[in-house]
């Protein structure tokens, strides 16, 4: 074939700055119908078509011709063949002003086809490689077509047939419960009167949307007017958005989700560096910022463009390791509440999430199955000592390799992909329910524990000295009920309790069903700590003196029972419901709800609260927090409607627990360690 991939700028009323692509005639799959003559306009007319309110461009192969055919403007862009190198970044002829690095104009619509632009990349997964998967040499749009179509299918095609429950792979089920459909009995319709908080709750939501090119895309962070300094707080989060985006689906608008999935799988593989270094191409970014700018060379003109923030710009430059992991999660829960299989079913979306996957599964000089991270890798995105093997992250990461197992299509060219997601996750869960798990008995052997062993069946494989069992556990940890400790490095475990990791653990069956069982029972035991006067405690105990000085860096922010260092999050109790849900005591989530209720309205919606109980709104807390706002509403339908619920988590998958890939046996030198282990954990 010799089409090539030829992208271009339009300019729309209001204006949005897109990329046409030449052989996808769907941007996203959706119409845009304000975005079409104005195409034309912009390309040669010889060279694109509208079709249906579809731009449709088809290019020859004499790139620079195009592209001076677009005009000095600068809104438009094709590639073809080795040049693609060239035009990386839409400098000189598209996407212009990245002036500081930062601000980059924004792309709503890329190129799906680079199939003759390509460079392959091969992943790397037990000795056999991924599917190859074709990206263009560091070009900031993204790639889009795989070697293999998923279905055999016509690549083009943007309408998908109905498909059978996907096979299984190592004998794992993947795919579907396709039976609830918002067009089924299942759609959450509102029985009751709401109350005036929900009313008020409903219209801060909604008053927190953001619009991209006259569609809705996201919802701030915050939005408290009386802010004159909001900071990021003004942009759309990845992880913010989740719990926004469940009250829209639960009340039937699905919309917003699926734009918002859309087009931040766009932004995934934007040009993204710090000082002179690119991240991996499948990073999605902690969030972005609709700006809306003056058109160049049009008068009064303006247009509408996307600015994400990959971690270049945020406080400490962290990567927002979550953030991917998060966007699979809820695309995933879009499909299962509206019943829309299609959106995941697509082919540009099936690589967003092999991308994510590909920098998650990569081979490094990991002993362990757990992500490697830097501090300030997720929700607490600020210095906390939680580099190296967190919990959230490693729940996120379960819970994200439990949703692409379901989503991926299962072919040729993923079945290796596939295979290596299931061995990843019955080693991650092996590993997390062995180490991380403490309760009275195990706490007990830890204080026993001899060190310096140097064997492959040492008991204490980590090296930890029982020294470390900090004074606090010793009296807090109570008779029954136990937790998952907050990260593990060798010679150290942190002892600290890390809710969102608990309680994801809990939601995706990353702890045993009776692990998870007594983590909820430490949390309602330990209720005056972890939520007291206001749901929930981000983390517990807080860090003090030294500790605070050396592991937060002296962060005035993270001062001790303020912010991620022991403050209490609202945003958590949605999270905490779905737990409590799934463990059948939607009681113990009621009563959190009924303590928010008092007084969220009353506070403003704060971001988080400070003190040991949660009693003061936080000294630096935003109001009028969306994700604050947000959960609450969550929480509440939950509630109302638990059948929705057990569609957002997962039950304990038992064939992932007979999945060992180490090869060894009873009868080898080496034991396989897991045998033995996998009789006391299955309870
Ligand atoms: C803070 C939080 C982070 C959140 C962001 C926007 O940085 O630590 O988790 O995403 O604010 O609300």
């Amino acid at each position: 074939m010799n089409t090539s991939t030829c992208i271009a700028m339009s300019t729309m009323k209001p204006c949005c700055r897109m990329l046409v692509s030449c052989r996808r005639s769907l941007i996203f799959g959706f119409q845009f119908p304000k975005c079409n003559h104005t195409i034309l306009n912009n390309l040669s007319k010889s060279q694109c078509q509208l079709r249906h309110n579809r731009a449709i461009c088809g290019c020859s192969d004499r790139v620079l011709g195009f592209r001076s055919a677009i005009g000095a403007s600068g809104n438009g862009f094709c590639g073809s063949g080795s040049d693609w190198g060239e035009s990386r970044g839409f400098r000189g002829g598209c996407v212009v002003d990245r002036g500081g690095g930062r601000g980059a104009l924004g792309v709503v619509s890329v190129a799906s086809d680079v199939r003759h632009h390509s460079t392959s990349v091969e992943g790397h997964v037990n000795e056999k490689g991924f599917e190859r998967i074709y990206v263009q040499g560091g070009l900031n749009v993204k790639p889009l077509v795989i070697e293999k179509v998923e279905r055999g299918g016509d690549v083009g095609n943007e309408k998908v047939e109905e498909e059978e429950p996907k096979v299984g792979v190592n004998g794992a089920n993947v795919n579907v419960d396709k039976s609830k459909s918002f067009n089924g009995e299942n759609i959450l319709t509102r029985e009751r009167e709401v109350s005036e908080i929900e009313k008020e709750a409903w219209d801060l939501l909604r008053g927190a949307v953001v619009d991209y090119c006259g569609n809705p895309v996201g919802t701030v962070a915050a939005s408290d007017p009386a802010d004159k300094l909001p900071l990021n707080y003004d942009q759309v989060f990845i992880r913010d958005f989740v719990p926004s985006a469940l009250a829209f689906l639960l009340n039937g608008e699905g919309d917003i989700v699926k734009n918002f999935l859309l087009h931040t799988l766009q932004l995934q593989s934007w040009e993204k560096t710090v000082d002179c270094h690119s991240p991996g191409q499948g990073l999605m970014p902690a969030s972005f910022k609709v700006r809306t700018v003056p058109l160049e060379g049009r008068n009064g003109e303006f247009e509408d463009v996307l600015d994400p923030d990959f971690g270049e710009s945020a406080i400490g430059r962290v990567a927002p390791v979550d953030s991917g992991l998060w966007w699979i999660i809820l695309l995933r829960a879009y499909g299962r509440i509206t019943g829309d299989y299609t959106l995941q079913e697509r082919v540009d979306v099936q690589t967003g999430i092999r991308l994510i996957l590909k920098l998650c599964l990569t081979d490094g000089f990991d002993m362990f199955p757990t992500l490697l991270v830097t501090d300030g890798s997720c929700m607490i995105d600020r210095r906390m000592g939680i580099h190296g093997h967190p919990l959230e992250i490693q729940a996120l990461f379960y819970s994200a390799l439990r949703s692409s197992r379901e989503m991926l299509t299962v072919n040729d060219a993923t079945k290796n992909l596939v295979a290596a997601i299931n061995n990843r996750l019955s080693a991650l869960s092996f590993h997390i329910r062995e180490y991380y798990w403490v309760d009275m008995k195990k706490i007990n052997e830890i204080y026993r524990y001899k060190t310096e062993e140097y064997s492959t069946d040492a008991i204490n494989k980590f090296n930890i000295y029982p020294d470390q069992i900090p004074y606090w556990l010793v009296d807090w940890i109570p008779e029954t009920g136990g937790y998952l400790i907050g990260n593990l490095q060798p010679a150290h475990m942190d002892f600290r309790f890390f809710t969102l990791g608990n309680i994801w653990s809990i939601i995706s069956s990353l702890g045993t069903p009776k692990q998870n069982d007594s983590i909820l029972h430490l949390m309602e035991d330990k209720w005056d700590d972890l939520v007291a006067d206001m749901p929930l405690k981000i983390c517990y105990p807080a860090l003090e003196y030294e500790e605070w000085r050396i592991i937060t860096g002296s962060d005035p922010k993270n001062t001790p029972w303020s912010y991620h260092n022991g403050g209490s999050w609202p945003t958590l109790l949605w999270q905490f419901t779905l737990a409590c849900i799934k463990m059948r005591r939607p009681e113990l989530a009621r009563k959190a709800v009924a303590l928010a209720e008092k007084r969220l309205s009353v506070d403003r919606w704060p971001e988080y609260y400070d003190t040991r109980h949660g009693r003061f709104i936080g000294k630096q807390s935003r109001l009028f927090q969306t994700w604050t706002v947000a959960g609450f509403l969550t929480s509440k339908m939950l509630l109302e409607k638990p059948e929705m619920a057990s569609m957002l988590f997962w039950e304990e998958d038992f064939e992932l627990l007979e999945n060992c890939v180490c090869s060894l046996d009873k009868s080898s030198r080496k034991k396989c360690s897991r045998f033995a282990a996998r009789s006391q954990l299955v309870g």
